[in-house]
């Protein structure tokens, strides 16, 4: 069996998601797994060389997993013409300069979302790929997640007759920073470092909605910053400018409605940190991050409105759940699998710039309608 060796660049992997879930999860994975299997029957290895800008933390990480290849030097990463593959993961505000010089030296480019800060940069670098007839992509891992991928198969077994209406519900505490360590990276809460709730979940949002559901066309939120001040990595306190919560309503092509919380101060009373709740004629569902329960029209009771009278049924009892019939592997890795087999083989690959430039734009929009206090109609994009 033959065997290639493609080098990736990875710039980010010194944070949180390039580290944990690109790096370790996706690339390593991949390679200890004996690399990509083709349809041709050759197997792909990956190389990884890491880019960032502490020598320290790139020779730790290199030293840890065994990996020949760092710089500090981004241009000279790009210039090599045996790395096909641009990854990034850095903060939001760093992306757009790093992905333009790697479209610039012919690399495919895969990155984080959201892609850049605004629509026009997002779109920007859409049309500088396809310019530059390179292949691209952003990472839309929920789609791959086991709970959301049990919900799409109910969708396309036609389970919920006529979709109406969707409720997401995402969120949890996030930890001031003072009298115990906030588990988010201090940029999130600040605007001026690309931070802000909206920003960061509603290009999920909408790749979710748009995938699953269909074209969003429509939104109205309302995005405040609930606590005003934190304390950073190290212990110092901050205004925290940016939002940490989100309530929205997206209108999507059909007439579906959908209706999604996110908030970095709430507490859990959910049995995931995102649940989406969808209604149709035929039958409803609740998608996790790994559970998926629904309950047919034939199995749903008829609840009578009196405040008088304790509840009788036993509301949760009355869902099934979602067989798992299939394994589930880290829906990053299944998705890098996706972006390579596009590279290499061609394969279909709906996850492009120009979709998580949509993405954006809705995150531009939400706080659009929160700032105008009006809602906001999206115009149709490619
Ligand atoms: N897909 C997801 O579910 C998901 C979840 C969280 C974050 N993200 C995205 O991933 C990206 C990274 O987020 P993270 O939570 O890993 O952040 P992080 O702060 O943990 O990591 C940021 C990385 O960017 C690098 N960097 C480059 N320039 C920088 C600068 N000027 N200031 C600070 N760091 C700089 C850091 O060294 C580090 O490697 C963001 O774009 C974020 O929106 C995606």
């Amino acid at each position: 069996m033959s065997e290639r060796v493609l080098g990736v660049v990875m710039n980010g992997v010194t944070g949180r998601m390039g580290y944990r879930q690109h790096l370790v999860r996706s690339v390593l994975a991949i390679n200890a797994g004996g690399g990509l299997p083709l349809a041709d029957g050759e197997r792909v290895r990956l190389r990884p060389v890491l880019v960032g800008r502490s020598e320290r933390k790139l020779a730790d990480l290199a030293a840890r997993h065994d990996i020949a290849d760092w710089t500090t030097d981004l241009s000279a990463a790009l210039a090599d013409p045996a790395n096909q593959i641009y990854f990034d993961a850095q903060v939001t505000s760093a992306r757009v300069p790093a992905v333009t010089a790697a479209i610039e030296a012919g690399k495919h480019v895969y990155v984080e979302k959201p892609s850049a800060e605004s629509y026009a940069d997002a779109m920007a670098l859409a049309k500088a790929a396809d310019a530059a007839g390179v292949r691209h992509g952003v990472v839309q891992d929920k789609l791959f997640l086991p709970g959301l991928l049990k919900l799409r198969r109910l969708i396309e077994g036609g389970f919920f007759g006529r979709i109406l209406s969707v409720r997401g519900e995402f969120g949890y505490w996030v930890f001031e920073g003072d009298w115990q360590d906030a588990q988010r990276p201090s940029w999130n809460y600040r605007t001026a470092d690309g931070g802000g709730i909206v920003l960061d979940m509603f290009p999920h949002w909408h790749y979710v909605l748009e995938h699953l559901f269909g074209r969003v066309e429509a939104v109205t939120a309302r995005a405040v910053t609930h606590v005003p001040e934190r304390w950073d990595e190290r212990g110092e306190r901050y205004d925290a400018t940016a939002d940490d919560a989100a309530y929205g309503i997206f209108e999507l092509a059909g007439g579906i409605v959908a209706q999604i919380n996110s908030s970095w101060t709430t507490r859990v009373f959910r049995d995931e940190l995102v649940e989406f709740h969808v209604d149709g004629t035929e039958g409803s569902a609740v998608a996790g991050l790994r559970r998926c329960r629904f309950q047919h029209r034939a199995g749903t009771p008829k609840p009578v409105w009196n405040p008088d009278l304790p509840a009788t049924e036993p509301f949760r009892d009355q869902w099934q759940e979602v067989p798992d019939n299939a394994e589930f592997d880290n829906g990053f890795k299944a998705q890098w699998e996706l972006f390579l087999r596009h590279v290499l083989e061609d394969g279909p690959f709906p996850h492009d710039l120009a979709s998580g430039a949509r993405g954006v734009a809705l995150a531009e929009a939400g706080l659009r309608s929160s700032a105008e206090g009006r809602r906001i109609v999206l115009e149709e994009t490619r």
